[in-house]
């Protein structure tokens, strides 16, 4: 063998060995930032605070309870796709700094770190640990609880707590919305659940490079303005009425939510040639800052064209899939984004034959939102009770009748 093919084959076998290593090592599709590589230290939480559980807050704070005990946050750890994805994904710990996030929610203490990127934990048993607290998934502690002080907007109410000003709301919402992915490795506009930085490239429209997005500016994210409107009532039983906010963060486990944000318009147009027709529908997020969806990639809409006969039998189909696909392995890279960006429209186009048989009686339109993909479900074992996806918006035109409103 020659000297040049020797090492020709030399460098083969190297990179065809990274190559195997990139699709076997474990996947970290984040980096472990300062913010959430630990839990929250409650070791100086006011005694009068208690065990810090929801309900305690709740005897004087009863309609924020009320309110918080329906939302996600509250269900963070309990969740049954969260409990799936985390087995199959190993149990990690780090996942458990955002979905409970308080030392005492957590049956292990983190004394440190076996590797510089902080994916190996040192643990050791938690005596302090609160197995009805874990339950509680992001719990009121959670946001409000820092450095012994609970924090909100008005601090300097009559309170049997010590209060602390927040200098702004949003603030409470970039511990656990906001991870980062600037690696040698990753190729991609934004980190995995990129909502705040969708926010800050300009509506998702300006694209940054590879995740190193760092807040800038924090009141300008807008996500306490829009995920817990304003309302007026006492903060505690018994107190003045005051501006307070709604402790509900509606997002994509809500059909209404998500709907809302949806705009949506469905019209006739002119066929590319004679004897067909052809309908338009036009897709515009006029309700979120960020991406429609947002939040893992897993979310995804599908827009159904059914064309139906008479008897309610498929004539033509067609399907349209809106999301954020990303290569994983052997590199982390952004293929494409085919999301709803803030007040963009976007169209798509059906067209079909009228002369043929069956004839096409009836045209059906639906867009649905998916928390996940049915082939993840099925990998990750998520036996759902309740639907991975529904319809946020659903539109039948009788062909037979007075054609749809004509094209602007
Ligand atoms: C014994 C009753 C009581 C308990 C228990 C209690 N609070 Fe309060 N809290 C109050 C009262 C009273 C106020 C002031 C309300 C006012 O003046 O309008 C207050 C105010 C607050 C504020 C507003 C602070 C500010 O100045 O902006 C926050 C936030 C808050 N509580 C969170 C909590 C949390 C979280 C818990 C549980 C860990 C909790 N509270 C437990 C009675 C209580
Ligand atoms: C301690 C970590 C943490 C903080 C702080 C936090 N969140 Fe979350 N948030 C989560 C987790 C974890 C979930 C996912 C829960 C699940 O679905 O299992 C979530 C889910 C959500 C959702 C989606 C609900 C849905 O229907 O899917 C919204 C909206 C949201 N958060 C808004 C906010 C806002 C606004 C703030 C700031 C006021 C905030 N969050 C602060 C951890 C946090
Ligand atoms: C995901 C984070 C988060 C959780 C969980 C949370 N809060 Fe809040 N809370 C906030 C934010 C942010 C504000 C400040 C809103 C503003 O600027 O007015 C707030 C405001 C408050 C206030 C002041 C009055 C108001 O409505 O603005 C009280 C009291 C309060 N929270 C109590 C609670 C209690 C009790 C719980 C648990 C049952 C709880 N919070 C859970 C984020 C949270
Ligand atoms: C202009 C209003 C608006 C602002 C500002 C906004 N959101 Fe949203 N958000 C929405 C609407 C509407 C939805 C439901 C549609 C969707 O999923 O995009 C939503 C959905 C979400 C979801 C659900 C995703 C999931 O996985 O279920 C999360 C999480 C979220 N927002 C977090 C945030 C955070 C964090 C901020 C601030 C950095 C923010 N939002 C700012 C309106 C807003
Ligand atoms: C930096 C904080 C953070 C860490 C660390 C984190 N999560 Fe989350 N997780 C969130 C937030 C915030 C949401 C909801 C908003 C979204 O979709 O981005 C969420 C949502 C989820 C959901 C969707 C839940 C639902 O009901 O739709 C799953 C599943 C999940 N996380 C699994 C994990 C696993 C497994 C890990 C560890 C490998 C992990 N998370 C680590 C913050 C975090």
């Amino acid at each position: 063998m020659s000297r040049k093919r020797a090492i020709l084959l030399v460098a083969l076998a190297a990179a065809t060995g990274f190559l195997a290593w990139r699709f076997l090592r474990p996947l970290n599709i984040f980096t472990i930032s300062p913010a959430f590589e630990r839990p929250i230290d409650t070791r100086a939480a006011p005694p009068a605070l208690g065990a810090l559980r929801a309900e305690g807050c709740g005897r004087c704070h009863q309609a924020i309870y009320a309110e918080w005990r329906t939302s996600m946050h509250s269900r963070a750890w309990t969740d049954p796709y969260f409990q799936a994805d985390w087995r199959f994904d190993g149990g990690q710990q780090v996942c458990k700094n955002c979905h409970t996030p308080l030392d005492r929610q957590q049956p292990q203490r983190v004394l440190g770190f076996r590797d510089r990127d902080k994916w190996d934990p040192i643990l050791a048993a938690n005596a302090d640990y609160d197995a009805a607290l874990q339950h509680q998934g992001v719990t009121c502690a959670a946001c409000h609880l820092r450095d012994g002080k609970i924090v909100g907007p008005y601090a300097n109410l009559d309170a049997p707590h010590p209060t602390r000003k927040l200098s702004n709301p949003n603030e409470i919402c970039l511990r656990c919305h906001v991870v980062q992915g600037a690696r040698w490795d990753t190729f991609y506009r934004f980190p995995p659940c990129g909502t705040a930085a969708e926010i800050a490239a300009g509506a998702g429209r300006a694209g940054g490079r590879s995740g190193e997005y760092v807040v800038k500016d924090v009141a300008a994210l807008g996500c306490v303005q829009c995920h817990m409107p304003l309302v007026k009532r006492p903060l505690a039983q018994g107190g003045a009425v005051r501006p307070a906010r709604e402790h509900l963060w509606r997002g994509g486990h809500d059909p209404r939510m998500v709907a809302g944000a949806l705009d949506a318009r469905l019209v006739e147009v002119d066929a590319r040639a004679k004897q067909r027709r052809a309908f338009e529908l036009v897709l515009t997020n006029v309700g979120a800052a960020h991406f429609l969806p947002t939040g893992t990639p897993d979310r995804h809409l599908t827009i159904e064209w059914r064309l139906l006969d008479s008897a309610g039998a498929p004539v033509k189909t067609q399907r349209a899939t809106l999301e954020r696909l990303v290569m994983w392995r052997p590199f982390i890279v952004d293929l494409r984004d085919t999301r709803l960006a803030y007040r963009e429209p976007r169209s798509w186009r059906f067209e079909f034959r009228t002369g043929q048989k069956p004839a096409p009686s009836r045209l059906e339109v639906t867009v649905r939102y998916h928390l996940l993909h049915e082939s993840r479900r099925r990998r990750i074992d998520y036996q759902n009770r309740e639907p991975i996806d529904y319809p946020v918006y659903v539109r039948r035109i009788d062909l037979a009748g007075p054609a749809a409103p004509a094209r602007r």
